[in-house]
């Protein structure tokens, strides 16, 4: 059976590889430029991607079905009319562009920052956005949270879709109505690094945000100003810096930022009333990456590589809907790919708790519910 072919740029560890190969899709082809990616990459894939895309042949890439690509995102120094995607020359967003022009995919899958949307008062993604629209697709945006597909990480990313004829439609994205719990995705027994008890200050009564975090208390350090803080707003207080910050297991986890290589997550077990480092299993675990995943030798590079890649059940899940709404539903005649009415019946859809395994107790109840879809404002985009 023929499978939905996609190519992975700026494919890091292999994040968007394992969502899309777990949900029955085929990498053709896949590009990074850090060499120490590139090893995990070989490792855990047997492919080494192709350097940098500045340099890479684009006739090389053979025919695709999916772009997928978490880039780096650089500001557009737009000057005045708009010349499509030519006003992002020199950028790596121009040569996506570069790479859509020359092999008009049916689907583009682009992952960002939450801060994409504010960078230079909101013009980089109207620029994005406009420069998909000029090249033939109908763009559609929605900001998704990891921990709404069954990890406890609180992880916002811009996800655009730009597809042919059809649009995405995010609000069928199946997302679990309960927020698991950090606890449940801790490991019983390792090295684990304790902190001394007089080495943090535990809040009293901390209760859970809106987001699902639970800061409970924050690492003692001379450098941390505590004079004026009133009682329960110590989470709220610029001084405790997130290195500093003690979540409760109880809730969820912040971000796993890239910037962070020493690795200092700190989460309070309120069972044995202590502090401990969450390790590099655990993050790679709250990631949604498999347990016989191949991390880098080196540790720092381990946070970095998994801070910067994307939480693999969101994008199975992402992949999953790209395949229901666009290759195989009733748009897919519509849309004349042939690959569609040939393989409807065949395509092999895993069951959404395969999608979404990640190596840790899934929720029992997988409930979901929809979220509103951020839909483009054009005018609202260009009022920025
Ligand atoms: C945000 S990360 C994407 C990570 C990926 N989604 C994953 O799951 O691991 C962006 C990646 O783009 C790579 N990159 C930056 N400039 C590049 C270039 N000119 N050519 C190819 N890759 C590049 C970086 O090395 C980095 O790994």
């Amino acid at each position: 059976m023929e499978k939905i072919k996609f190519i992975d740029l700026f494919a890091g560890i292999g994040g968007f590889r394992i969502a899309f190969e777990q949900t029955g899709y085929k990498c053709v082809y896949s590009c990074e430029i850090d060499p120490k990616c590139q090893e995990v990459y070989f490792n855990n894939f047997l492919d080494k991607p192709a350097g940098d895309i500045r340099e890479i042949d684009i006739n090389s890439i053979p025919d695709f079905d999916v772009l997928t690509a978490g880039f780096p995102c650089q500001p557009f120094s737009i000057c005045g009319k708009r010349k499509g995607f030519q006003d992002t020359r020199g950028t790596l967003f121009f040569r996506i562009c570069e790479i859509i022009a020359a092999k008009k995919p049916p689907v583009i899958l682009l992952e960002n920052v939450k801060h994409l949307m504010h960078q230079d008062k909101g013009r980089t993604l109207k620029v994005i956005l406009y420069s998909l629209e000029d090249l033939g697709y109908n763009v559609n945006y929605s900001l998704l949270n990891s921990k709404d597909f069954g990890v406890p990480q609180n992880r916002e990313r811009i996800i655009i879709v730009a597809t042919k004829n059809k649009q995405f439609n995010f609000n069928k994205l199946k997302k679990n109505k309960c927020v698991a719990k950090l606890k449940n995705f801790l490991f019983n027994s390792e090295n684990f690094e304790y902190l001394e008890p007089d080495s943090y200050t535990l809040i009293d009564k901390p209760k859970q945000q809106q987001s699902g975090l639970i800061f409970v208390g924050y690492r003692n350090n001379k450098s941390i100003w505590k004079k004026g803080v009133r009682p329960n707003t110590h989470h709220l207080s610029r001084v405790h810096h997130q290195p500093n910050r003690i979540y409760s297991v109880e809730g969820i986890h912040p971000t796993i930022p890239s910037q962070e290589t020493s690795g200092r997550f700190f989460i309070y077990l309120s069972q044995e009333k202590a502090v401990r480092k969450l390790t590099i299993k655990e993050c790679y675990r709250i990631m949604g990456f498999p347990e016989n995943f191949k991390r880098h030798e080196n540790l720092g590079e381990c946070y970095k590589q998994v801070g910067n890649s994307v939480c693999i059940p969101m994008v199975s899940e992402i992949a999953h809907q790209l395949k229901e709404q666009i290759f195989i539903g009733s748009q897919g005649e519509e849309n004349g790919n042939d690959f569609i009415a040939e393989n409807k019946e065949k395509t092999d859809i895993m069951d959404t708790r395969e999608r979404a395994h990640v190596g840790a107790p899934l929720l029992s109840n997988r409930e979901r519910s929809n979220t509103p879809t951020q839909k483009r404002d054009r005018t609202s985009v260009l009022s920025n």
